[in-house]
């Protein structure tokens, strides 16, 4: 590895283990402690996940860095201070705010994510994309959740931190995240390689749904057989688990999952009317749409049904009107 690179592995590995002694052993990270203990989290997870604390000042790292005999340039390439235009001065890009470590696949720490503590913008900060972090590529918790992935052969895919850390606190421990950012292809292929199985688990706002229907796709797409787990309206994994508890997490959510299609079913329901002519002919093109996608036959037989059944409609034009579709499909191809 050049220097350079070695450098600002070393600075994130010594910047990780100092932040999370800030947080559990100082006076200056006493209230940021508390506020992650009221959200739920626990000494436990906080020790795992080496959760940590910025220090309010705008040259922390810089001096402590600098004393290390970390150059300058190194500790900005790092993306760990930023150059101020005007005077050529530099300030620590992370002041007061709970830090979560990223980690590469082989558990070395290649970012940090820091969450401000109150109202403050923006919610949460990241490292800027370097030669050691490609956010694009970066999936949270992978390194500690691959072994139990393998093991179980199903991994669960979070929108956030402290998602996939409640998670883990509720014997999830299959759990990994994307940084804020939407599925890409590169974390579809990293996924593909270690798992076929995938549950996605976004938070049920409307954000997190259209998401989960797109990464859903791009999993299904890719040979993933992919199921979504679903929460109560608006709530994320994090909130359900500290407001409902542990074991339904598990029962009622994870383990009460639902194929990739049958959450269509409910996607395309959303907003309509179904005893309004208009919205039910639409909805039964949407899925109908859907239903030609399906590479398994049994499975278009078994939504078919459902749908005829649903809305007393006959089988044989129902099937006819799919057929009609998937033609159409493949023309535009
Ligand atoms: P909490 O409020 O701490 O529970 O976070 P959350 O994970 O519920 O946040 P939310 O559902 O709003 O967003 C999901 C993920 O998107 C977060 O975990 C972050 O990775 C990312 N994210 C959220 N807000 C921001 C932001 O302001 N900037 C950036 N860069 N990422 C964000
Ligand atoms: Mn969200
Ligand atoms: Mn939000
Ligand atoms: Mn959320
Ligand atoms: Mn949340």
């Amino acid at each position: 590895l050049p220097p350079e690179t070695q450098q600002m592995y070393e600075a994130h590995d010594l910047l990780r283990k100092f932040y999370h002694h800030l947080l559990v052993n100082t006076k200056d990270g006493q209230h940021a402690l508390e506020y992650l203990l009221d959200r739920g989290f626990t000494l436990e997870s906080i020790a795992k996940f080496q959760i940590g604390y910025s220090l309010n000042s705008w040259d922390f790292v810089l001096k402590f860095l600098t004393k290390r005999k970390f150059p300058t340039e190194v500790i900005e390439k790092a993306g760990l201070i930023i150059k101020r235009e005007k005077d050529g001065n530099y300030f620590d890009r992370f002041r007061d705010r709970i830090m979560f470590p990223i980690y590469d696949r082989n558990g070395q720490t290649i970012a940090f994510s820091g969450r401000s503590l109150g109202a403050d913008e923006p919610k949460y900060l990241n490292s800027p994309e370097t030669v050691i972090f490609n956010k694009s590529k970066i999936l949270y918790n992978f390194h500690l959740a691959r072994p139990q992935i393998k093991k179980q052969q199903q991994a669960i895919l979070f929108e956030g931190f402290a998602d996939v850390i409640a998670a883990d606190r509720a014997g999830v421990e299959n759990g990994i995240g994307t940084m804020g950012t939407s599925l890409t292809e590169d974390h579809v292929s990293a996924l593909r390689r270690n798992v076929q199985s995938i549950t996605i688990c976004y938070d049920s706002d409307h954000a997190g749904i259209e998401a989960a229907y797109r990464a859903g796709n791009m999993l299904s797409e890719a040979g993933c057989q992919v199921r979504v787990a679903l929460m109560p309206d608006g709530m994320d994994p994090d909130d359900y688990i500290k407001q409902v508890g542990e074991e339904p997490f598990r029962k009622e959510v994870i383990g009460a999952s639902v194929t990739l299609m049958a959450f269509k079913l409910r996607y395309y329901r959303r907003g309509k009317r179904l005893h309004d002519e208009g919205d039910r002919l639409l909805y039964i093109e949407e899925v109908l749409a859907e239903i030609s996608k399906l590479d398994n036959a049994v499975e278009r037989d078994h939504y078919l049904r459902q749908i005829a059944n649903e809305f007393s409609l006959s089988l044989e034009a129902l099937k006819e009107q799919q057929k009609q579709i998937f033609f159409n499909q493949k023309r535009k191809d």
